[in-house]
């Protein structure tokens, strides 16, 4: 993939990797827009890379997804890359029953839905692009799912299996499907759910995910899994338990 003079779209861009990700792209010669909840973050990261644009949207609901599409269409129609990035991570104990799922945000619409009705509204314009591409940032415990965080991993995972169906569908048009499957990566992605748990590990940096990450782009590498979910790609094919014991060892 040529990753210079493109026009780039990237969700949850404001913060961890998907900031990352716009040093990355802006420091290659992009072009890059960034959408999140929080105004104060993507003013902070405007501040930080003052050529970027930003616009507040909320993704988990539909009709922001619908006016992110459309102010797209009328502001950059040349976008020619739809890197879906932004997402949530709940731990869910699903021995209290109904009622945890109530307080908490909705993964579900957040992690699988928004990117699924993104790449449907965009596909039509980034098919009328020479090159173009959709990014999906997945996760290792989308290969080996977390106790803690069923439902997130099941988001993942979905949205693997999604990225690979859609990458066969789009193999006759101009669109690449790519995903990035992250291991721990140390952001606020958990707030802080980790230290409560009394891990003492948090994940290599988000500077280093995009760097490895646009490298795969670079080399057309579709499936990429960075790090240590290099391991948990593989091992859910072979050495299931070990690395699901392995990985849920601080479960109680
Ligand atoms: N950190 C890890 O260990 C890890 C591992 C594997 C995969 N990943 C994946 O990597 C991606 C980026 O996560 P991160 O670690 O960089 O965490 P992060 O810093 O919390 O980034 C998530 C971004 O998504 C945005 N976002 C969340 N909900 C949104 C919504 N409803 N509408 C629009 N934007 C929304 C957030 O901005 P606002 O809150 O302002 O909306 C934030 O900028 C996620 O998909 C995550 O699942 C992370």
């Amino acid at each position: 993939m040529n990753v210079k003079g493109n026009i780039v779209l990237i969700t949850g861009g404001a913060t961890g990797i998907g900031l990352s990700l716009v040093k990355e792209f802006v420091d290659a010669g992009n072009e890059v827009i960034i959408c999140g909840r929080r105004q104060d973050k993507l003013d902070e990261a405007k501040k930080l890379y003052p050529s970027i644009h930003t616009k507040q949207f909320d993704l988990s609901h539909s009709h922001d997804r619908e006016a992110l599409h459309y102010w797209i269409n009328k502001k950059f129609p040349k976008l020619n890359i739809l890197i879906n990035n932004a997402g949530i991570q709940r731990g869910i104990d699903f021995r209290k029953g109904i009622e945890t799922l109530r307080t908490i945000d909705n993964e579900i619409a957040i992690n699988l839905e928004a990117p699924i009705q993104l790449c449907a509204y965009f596909i039509p314009l980034l098919q009328t692009q020479k090159e173009s591409a959709i990014i999906n940032v997945t996760s290792g415990l989308g290969f080996i799912p977390s106790v803690a965080m069923p439902v997130y991993s099941a988001t993942k995972a979905a949205l693997h299996s999604f990225t690979v169906s859609l990458r066969r569908q789009l193999q006759d048009t101009s669109i690449k499907v790519f995903e990035i499957i992250p291991p721990m990566v140390d952001t606020d992605l958990d707030k802080g759910e980790r230290k409560k748990r009394g891990q003492t590990y948090f994940g290599i940096t988000p500077e280093q995910t995009a760097k490895e990450s646009f490298e795969a782009i670079q080399k057309d590498e579709y499936e990429f899994a960075v790090g240590d979910a290099k391991n948990l790609r593989t091992g859910s094919k072979q050495n299931f338990e070990e690395h699901f014991d392995r990985m849920n060892k601080h479960f109680k």
